[in-house]
């Protein structure tokens, strides 16, 4: 079984093929790099640059892979949520190829193309705990089976990602940030600033950033002259402080409600071994050092995607189409992309597109 997928739904244009034997047949990946002057994703330029590059990066992906396209069983793209634009170009590529081909379509949601990254090349079964946490998302879930999750949780504001690249603007370090702040925290003092933890004594698994990275902005300002964050000249020992803090507390907060989650999933799922985690924020080492940690003490096996199939890639969602598809899971042609699709939404066997049984 062999199936394409087609990811759009952000800034990232990428195409994969993949097989049920695990294995990466091809792959194409381009990052949109015209979104670095705006300082976040501009969805209009998002759109346009997905038209233009799309064809090519299938083309790339099937010269690497020297098969066919007649060769696919199946043709996936991540159909929402995200930018609608974006994720429009995926959809109509997609069943285009769908119909010239004859094979199936598959929306598949993006969050299950993170949700389920994490069994390309690891062994773990359902039912496993997940922490997914991206640049629009932070929610810790139990994945069932394909198509079926359970949200213990999920930040009331700003995404983990989000936080993270909001900080990265602040300190002038660029976007997206993530990576800027995890490599400067490497050197930092985590000690040096005490921020706060909001929501973290809340009896639920529910997280917030907004007032962790408000606390930033305070600390930001001290170094102004006039109070304009845009005006502040930090020294570099104190921006490695403020990334390592940041790091520290927000990988905290995550950490202390994943132990409550943990507690559930393992009076609830007694079956389930595998804390995960997977998203573009689950690239990050510091954080993956700590969930692993806490699966030790909690008898959980930790796995996680390879780095690189962390953030957005055409992998995932190839995978996602493809443990879709063998279900007997596609989907119709007049599929609707949606820009909003939670991920407990999508139960395989719902009317309406996206979970309809073949
Ligand atoms: O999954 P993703 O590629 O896109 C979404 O679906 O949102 O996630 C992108 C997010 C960005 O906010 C980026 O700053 C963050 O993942 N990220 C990281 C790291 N690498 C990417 N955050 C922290 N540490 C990293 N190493
Ligand atoms: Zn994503």
């Amino acid at each position: 079984m062999i199936v394409l997928g087609i990811e759009s739904s952000c800034d990232e244009t990428a195409a994969a093929i993949v097989n049920d034997k695990k294995e990466i047949l091809g792959e194409a990946l381009l990052s949109q790099a015209e979104h670095k002057a705006f300082g976040g994703v501009v969805p209009e330029i998002a759109a346009r640059a997905h038209l233009e590059h799309i064809d090519n990066i299938l083309e790339q992906c099937f010269a690497k892979s020297k098969i066919k396209m007649s060769d696919v069983d199946a043709i996936a793209a991540s159909s929402g949520p995200g930018l609608i634009g974006g994720v429009i170009v995926g959809v109509m590529t997609a069943k285009a190829l769908s119909i010239a081909l004859n094979k199936p379509f598959v929306a598949v949601n993006h969050l299950e193309g993170h949700a389920l990254a994490a069994r390309i090349s690891n062994d773990v079964r359902f039912p496993y705990l997940l922490l997914l946490v991206s640049g629009g998302h932070c929610q810790i879930l139990v994945v069932k089976d394909v198509g079926e999750y359970e949200r213990l949780g999920t930040t009331i504001d700003d995404a983990a990602g989000e936080a993270f690249d909001k900080v990265a603007k602040m300190l002038g370090l660029g976007y997206p940030g993530g990576v800027a702040v995890e490599k400067l925290a490497l050197s930092g003092d985590e000690t040096r600033f005490t921020l706060p933890k909001p929501l973290i004594g809340t009896p639920d698994c529910n997280l917030s950033f907004s007032g962790l990275k408000t606390a930033v902005r305070k600390i930001v300002e001290t170094y102004s002259p006039d109070g304009d964050i845009a005006h502040a000249d930090i020294p570099a020992r104190d921006v490695a402080d403020i990334c390592a803090c940041f790091q520290y507390t927000a990988t905290d907060c995550l950490c202390r409600k994943l132990s409550r989650a943990i507690k559930y999933f393992k009076e609830n799922y007694p079956e389930g071994k595998n804390l995960v985690v997977s998203g573009g924020v689950a690239a990050n080492t510091y954080l993956r050092t700590k969930l692993q940690k806490l699966a030790d003490e909690n008898g959980l096996i930790f796995a996680a995607p390879p780095i690189r199939f962390c953030t957005d890639n055409g992998v995932m969602v190839a995978w996602a189409g493809l443990e879709r598809f063998r279900k007997g899971y596609t989907s119709p042609l007049d599929f609707k992309p949606r820009p909003r699709w939670p991920l407990d939404a999508n139960a395989p066997k719902a009317a309406g597109a996206g979970g309809v049984k073949a």
